[in-house]
Parts: structure tokens; sequence; C-alpha cells
């Protein structure tokens, strides 16, 4: 079959292209594959409404929070972060009296998984999402090795953290996400800042404002860098 010249085009826009714009492909992923559940850019609506409902986490500061080699990861083989999905309440029962709440599985759906190529390019995306936004100051970590055992009596008794956020797979508490990941998935000055202030990420988030002093927060986050377990599902 001779081919027209405008196929000819194609053919070759379809092999040139993809080396050029990889985070143009990204992009693309993002918005047909990704943004029917998690918003892409700040939302203008921040109501409570709006959290509720939402279908997935919010990606619109994702390259300020996220580790890029863990996006790339996770994208072709996702695990669970949140024991109990985005809003738990629609999927936690109450357990048997006296035990822990008991998470409906069959409520949960498994999230999409990317092949090795579009991960790359959906994470380069990503990674690039929230590059200037004021939520999260360079430098709010200010690094240093963190008393590990003083760090996690603040975590688990002092600053009641381990009542909604696990830091060893299989634990509990299903309101927040699992922390026991948090050293290869979440950037250091995002964690900082999220426990200093997690109504400045969403007005409503249920997470509280615990007042915490700059001293706790960078032990914290020093303590939550360390953790970098698998073992989700
Ligand atoms: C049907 C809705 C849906 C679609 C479509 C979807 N996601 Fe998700 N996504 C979710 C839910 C729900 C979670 C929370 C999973 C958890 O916490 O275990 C999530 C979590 C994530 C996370 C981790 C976010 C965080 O804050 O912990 C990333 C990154 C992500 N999705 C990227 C993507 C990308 C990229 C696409 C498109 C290729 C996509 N998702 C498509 C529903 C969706
Ligand atoms: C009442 C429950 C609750 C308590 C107590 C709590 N958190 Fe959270 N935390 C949450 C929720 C809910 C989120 C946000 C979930 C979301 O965006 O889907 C969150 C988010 C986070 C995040 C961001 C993680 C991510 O993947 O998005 C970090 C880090 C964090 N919490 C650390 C802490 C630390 C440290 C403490 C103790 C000082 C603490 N939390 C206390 C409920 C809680």
């Amino acid at each position: 079959m001779k081919r027209t010249r405008a196929q000819f085009v194609t053919i070759l826009a379809a092999v040139l292209v993809p080396a050029l714009t990889h985070a143009g492909k990204g992009e693309e992923i993002l918005q047909s594959q990704c943004s029917s559940c998690h918003a892409l850019s700040k939302p203008e609506d921040t109501s409570l409404d709006r959290l509720l409902n939402r279908k997935g986490p919010d990606l619109y500061y994702a390259g300020v929070k996220f580790n890029k080699e863990w996006l790339v990861r996770w994208l072709q083989a996702p695990t669970r972060i949140r024991p109990a999905g985005v809003m738990y309440r629609k999927v936690v029962k109450a357990g048997p009296a006296g035990s822990a709440d008991v998470v409906d599985e069959s409520l949960l759906p498994s999230h999409m998984k990317l092949s090795a190529e579009d991960a790359a390019a959906a994470a380069e995306a990503l990674a690039a999402l929230g590059a200037d936004s004021p939520l999260v100051t360079k430098g709010a970590f200010k690094g240093g090795a963190p008393n590990v055992m003083m760090a996690s009596l603040l975590f688990n008794k002092l600053r009641g953290c381990s009542s909604c956020h696990a830091a060893k797979p299989g634990e509990p508490p299903h309101s927040g996400p699992e922390l026991y990941t948090a050293g290869d998935r979440l950037k250091p000055d995002f964690v900082a800042e999220y426990i200093r202030d997690p109504q400045k990420f969403d007005p409503h988030i249920w997470m509280p404002k615990l007042e915490l002093n700059d001293g706790d927060i960078q032990k914290l986050t020093g303590y939550l860098m360390t953790l970098k377990q698998e073992g989700g599902k």
C-alpha cells in the first residue's frame, strides 16, 4: 500500500514526538487517565463537600510531596497507602464490641497500574506539579539524624500520631495514610510543613493541627524519613 504524505508525517511524528516530549506524554496521561479522580491544579472549590466527595488525593503539589523514584515504582505496582481509602468513614464498619473497626475491603478498588514507560512519563509530569507552590518551603526540614527512640516515643505516645497512622505494616489505625513507607515516598520538607499545619494543604482535612514546636517537628520528620518498610498490599 502506498502511503500518503499525511500518513508519512503521522508515522514520523509517532517516532519522533515521544522522544522529544516525554513530559508532554506524561501530561497527556495525567489529563486523560487521572484527572477524573485527582485534582491536578489547585481546586477553586475548597469546601468540605469537595473533600468528602473527592475520589482520590490531590496531586496538584505532587512535585513537592513525592520522591520521583517512588512514583515511578508505585504507579507500576500500587500498594495501599490509606488503609481505608480516601474517605474512611465510607468503608469502615464497627467491629465486634471492644475491638477495632473493620475495613470493608470489597469497597476498596485496586489502583490502576501503568506500564514502565507510562509510569516514567507520568512521574515526570507529576514531579513538575507545584514546583513553585507556596505550600512547601525549601529547607523546612533542617536535617540531622534523629534520636529514633525519642522520636518514636513522640510519635506513638506523646503526640498521638499512632492513633491515626501506622508506622509498621499490619498495624490497625485506619483513618490516616500509612507512614511506614514515608522515607521512600515523601520529601522531608513536605513532611515538616504538613505536620506543622495540615490545614494549609486542605482547610478541612481531619488531621488536627497539633501546635507542635519546631523541635518536635524536626524530630518527627527525621524519624519518619527512617521508615522505609515494604509490606503494603
Ligand atoms: C478511579 C479513581 C482513580 C484514578 C482514575 C486514578 N487514581 Fe490515583 N488514587 C486514587 C485513590 C483512591 C488513591 C488513594 C490510594 C491509597 O491511599 O491507597 C490514589 C492515590 C494515588 C497516588 C498517591 C497519592 C497520595 O497522596 O498518597 C498517586 C501518586 C496517584 N494516585 C497517581 C495516579 C495517576 C498518575 C493516575 C493516572 C494514571 C491515577 N492516579 C488514576 C484514585 C484514582
Ligand atoms: C486524627 C487523626 C490524625 C492524627 C492524630 C495525625 N494525623 Fe497525620 N494525617 C491524618 C490525615 C487524615 C491525613 C491526610 C490524609 C489525606 O490527605 O488523604 C494525614 C496526613 C499526614 C501526613 C502526610 C502523609 C501523606 O501521605 O499524605 C503526614 C506526614 C502526617 N499526617 C504525619 C502525622 C504526624 C507526625 C502526626 C503526629 C504529630 C499525625 N500525623 C497525627 C490524620 C491524622
